[in-house]
């Protein structure tokens, strides 16, 4: 149980040189002073597991609890083979994670609780989920509704798709209060799943654009896509917006306005800046490609193996490279440079190779 803590503080050890806040400064003093404090104290928690690695995980109140938190579990080395062997490429991940991180970044700056408004808390099972779209996120949605609803919910798919998204039904991180939140990062197993970036893009575009449903999406986006980069645009496009190319939306993102004037939408936001896998200390860091065994892996540690499984729908993940593949054709190499350059520190963090089709 040691493990646990110790496991992180060794990564947790590069941070206790993490200063320097580089937030955007808001508006009105005293707003700013509590954010600062709120940082502060956020960054205090880290010094502090950092400074007594052992104390908690295992020993500290919690008799009556027979099982152990996954993260005990994790960190315990003691497990199914089953499991073990899948952690041991969990584990070269997590490492290279840190490795990535520490070449990678140069600006350090500390959390605030803002930051932490994708991560998902299921206290009863000692859980924190960082949730991207596109990357299986309505299913582990639906599957910690089911872990957190106290026997409301059996079946994750019996829960409707927007009922997943509901804001109130489940509770991030942000939510709590500065010691409440450093007292989960510490003892809670924190896992996030990546997808390769482009795949992950192009599922998001065809989402959001190609679909006639969506048509918030093509209101608040499509219209202001079809207004600046089509060269002559006619009036039921320029109105609805609902006939977005994939190569206006690549130019959309990589005009340097578009996150000036706000943060990208979270369907194409980096996983960087949607999980901060350089601040939060991720325990376990799933894939897309490998989504079943990951899962699997992730509720064995949390000890409900045998009562949920966590539903894959049969995709075959083989074939969105090609899919990727067949839209970046179209895209000039120019344009291909500048996204890969938006999307690097997801290709390089989470050990995704430059693609093949790349014309770089
Ligand atoms: C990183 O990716 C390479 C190439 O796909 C693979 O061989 C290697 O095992 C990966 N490393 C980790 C730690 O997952």
């Amino acid at each position: 149980m040691a493990g646990g803590s110790a496991a992180s503080s060794s990564s947790s050890s590069s941070r206790a040189g993490w200063r320097g806040v580089t937030m955007k400064m808001p508006r009105g003093g005293r707003l700013f002073l509590a954010t600062c404090l709120g940082s502060l104290a956020v960054l205090l928690l880290y010094y502090q597991s950092i400074s007594k690695p052992d104390v908690s995980v295992g020993a500290v109140s919690r008799p009556a609890k027979s099982r152990r938190s996954p993260l005990q579990t994790l960190y315990s080395g003691d497990q199914h083979l089953e499991l073990l062997a899948a952690q041991r490429s969990l584990q070269g991940r997590r490492e290279l994670l840190e490795q990535a991180c520490r070449s990678h970044t140069k600006k350090r700056r500390v959390l605030s609780p803002e930051d932490l408004k994708h991560l998902i808390v299921d206290d009863k099972h000692s859980l924190i989920y960082c949730y991207v779209p596109k990357v299986a996120c309505t299913n582990w949605k639906r599957v910690l509704m089911v872990l957190t609803g106290e026997g409301r919910y059996t079946d994750p798919l019996a829960i409707p798709a927007n009922e997943a998204h509901v804001t109130g039904n489940l509770r991030a991180l942000s939510e709590f209060s500065v010691p409440e939140i450093n007292r989960r990062l510490r003892d809670h197993l924190k896992f996030v799943f990546v997808r390769e970036p482009f795949e992950r893009l192009v599922s998001a575009y065809r989402n959001k654009f190609t679909r006639s449903y969506n048509t918030a999406f093509h209101k608040r986006y499509g219209t202001r896509i079809v207004r600046r980069y089509r060269a002559r645009p006619g009036p039921p496009a320029l109105e609805k917006g609902s006939d977005v190319s994939f190569r206006e939306f690549v130019q959309y993102l990589v005009d340097p306005r578009t996150q000036r004037e706000e943060p990208f939408n979270e369907h194409w936001e980096r996983v960087h800046s949607l999980c901060h896998p350089c601040l939060i200390h991720y325990d376990i860091v799933g894939k897309y490609e490998t989504l079943e065994p990951d899962a699997r892996a992730v509720l064995s540690l949390a000890g409900v193996e045998d009562s949920l499984r966590f539903p894959t729908s049969g995709k075959n993940t083989r074939t969105d490279g090609d899919m990727a593949a067949r839209f970046f054709q179209h895209i000039d190499a120019f344009y291909q440079k500048k996204l890969f350059n938006l999307y690097r520190m997801d290709f390089l963090l989470f050990n995704y190779s430059t693609p093949e089709y790349l014309r770089t």
